[in-house]
């Protein structure tokens, strides 16, 4: 009977939720309308689908650009279209950051830059930015020793005999090279780098339960409990580090990202860490899983792998690759960008949030509303596009009027985000990217080993990143 009562309640509760959180489309100038069938506790996560991203952008053809949905715990606005997306990322308004216990189990708590909610969060961003700038990035990297990290991958590509496991050879040599920046030397540590690559894999099992509250989540998902430890590891890794450049510090010649900020008395102290895991996992991977993706699509797409091998021979014959070569290399940009745009390694973007009341497309949004930028609605837009499934860089090439190519930028492409929160390392992970590319298929040819196998599956895996699929490849030397 008790039972009886109890699941009469529920039921009841769970009617008083559906009609007060299903409002439909009729709540213009209040709040942005809600796709139906919310249901209590997990609000809409069950229509969610393997892809979040694309579920978003269809459900913006029936709801509008700007809607509302309830995830787990979270009342997020979910914002389409890339002129949408402009206007609202760069409102000086929506700069906050919400609440998210994944993000903050990653990078050392609410610290560093991205999860940073205190005004500290600029001074460290502006921090940063000027002391990359004096590390090289933007200047080509010269002063740094990717030349030697990328001849090393080349030298493992070569001994290759059999099919190459190239996305975890790719995240180690970037890890290297991201890591020569931030400590000045190579990772070489294969516990660190093994984290790496285990951090990578958990994330993506997390999905949807980012959205639940913080206590139920390891009993939801066990890998959780995983992610703890490997962020605890990588956490002990960098104090080790911090440690030791504290005690060979030489404030005449400072060596690297570490030295810089110990150096800088106006910084908290807590932030170091957090954005060293910033570097490693927010940097590294999505730099490492985009040249992956580069290198997947140009397996499957031989032409066009055939056309960027012709510029890189015209252009640098059998010089290495540098940042000055990089405008008469329209094509092996317009790859990078074609590449960024179809996999859009962060389809959701990184969640912001208001911080004042405000009104936003004739809606009144309160502060502290999550707001979620679309990028993949941006960079999937037929009509931007035309054919935005297929990989095809062409489309950022245009004639030049003297019988040669130029680079065509589309305001839709927004892989870093936009306005005052969009990516910090955009211009470091361009250069490297850049580099990377053209050195490895300067020397090599790449095929799939097992095309059938890919071709059936080569949309991106997972919920809230875009990660390649397994693949292997054949690496044959040119
Ligand atoms: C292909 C590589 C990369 C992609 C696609 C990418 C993309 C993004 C995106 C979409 C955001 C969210 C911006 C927003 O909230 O609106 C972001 C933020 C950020 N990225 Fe990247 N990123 C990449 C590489 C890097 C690298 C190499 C670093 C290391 C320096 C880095 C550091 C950061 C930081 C610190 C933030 C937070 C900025 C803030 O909150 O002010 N990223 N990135």
């Amino acid at each position: 009977m008790v039972s009886f009562l109890l699941a009469l309640l529920g039921l009841a509760a769970a009617l008083v939720y559906y009609f007060l959180c299903n409002g439909g489309s009729d709540s213009k100038g209040k709040y942005p309308p809600a796709p139906r069938l919310a249901l209590p506790f997990i609000g809409h996560l069950h229509l969610l689908g393997a892809k979040p991203h694309v579920t978003f952008l269809r459900w913006s053809q029936k709801h509008g650009k700007i809607f509302s949905a309830q995830l787990g715990q979270y009342k997020v606005l979910v914002i389409n279209g890339h002129k949408e997306i402009q206007l609202v990322l760069n409102d000086s308004r929506i700069t906050g950051r919400p609440q998210f216990p994944l993000l903050e189990t990653l990078t050392n708590g609410p610290n560093g830059i991205q999860n940073n909610r205190t005004e500290s969060w600029n001074d460290l961003r502006r921090f940063t930015l000027h002391n990359l700038k004096g590390l090289g990035i933007g200047r080509g990297l010269q002063s740094l020793n990717i030349q030697s990290e990328i001849a090393h991958l080349q030298g493992n590509l070569s001994k290759a005999r059999g099919p190459v496991d190239i996305k975890t050879a790719v995240l180690e040599a970037m890890g290297s090279s991201v890591w020569e920046i931030v400590a000045g030397q190579r990772l070489e540590d294969e516990f660190v780098l093994r984290t790496l690559r285990n951090i990578g894999r958990c994330v993506n099992k997390i999905g949807v339960a980012t959205y639940f509250p913080h206590w139920s989540t390891p009993l939801l998902v066990p890998v959780w409990k995983e992610l703890a430890l490997l962020s605890g590891h990588l956490a002990e890794f960098q104090h080790k580090q911090i440690e030791d450049h504290v005690k060979s510090l030489d404030p005449e010649h400072p060596r690297d990202f570490i030295d810089l900020f110990i150096m800088d008395s106006t910084l908290r102290k807590q932030d170091l860490v957090s954005v060293m895991n910033e570097f490693l996992i927010g940097g590294c991977l999505p730099t490492a899983w985009t040249l992956a993706w580069a290198i997947l699509y140009l397996s499957v797409n031989p032409d066009v792998q055939d056309g960027l091998q012709e510029e890189i021979d015209s252009v640098l014959g059998s010089t290495q690759p540098t940042m000055e070569a990089r405008p008469k290399m329209p094509l092996a940009i317009a790859v990078l960008m074609e590449t960024l745009r179809k996999s859009s390694f962060f389809p959701l973007g990184v969640f912001h949030s208001t911080t004042e009341d405000m009104t936003l497309f004739d809606f009144q949004i309160p502060k502290d509303t999550i707001i979620c930028a679309n990028l993949y609605s941006a960079h999937h837009d037929v009509e931007v596009w035309t054919d935005p499934d297929n990989f095809r860089p062409s489309r950022f090439i245009a004639p030049d009027g003297n019988g040669g190519k130029k680079l065509l930028r589309n305001e839709a492409s927004i892989p870093f985000s936009t306005g005052k929160r969009s990516c910090v390392g955009e211009l470091m992970a361009k250069e490297l990217l850049f580099l990377y590319l053209t050195s490895l298929f300067q020397k090599f040819t790449f095929r799939l080993s097992n095309e059938a196998e890919i071709t059936r599956d080569i949309e991106s895996r997972g919920g809230f990143l875009s990660l390649p699929p397994d693949f292997n490849v054949v690496v044959t030397e040119r």
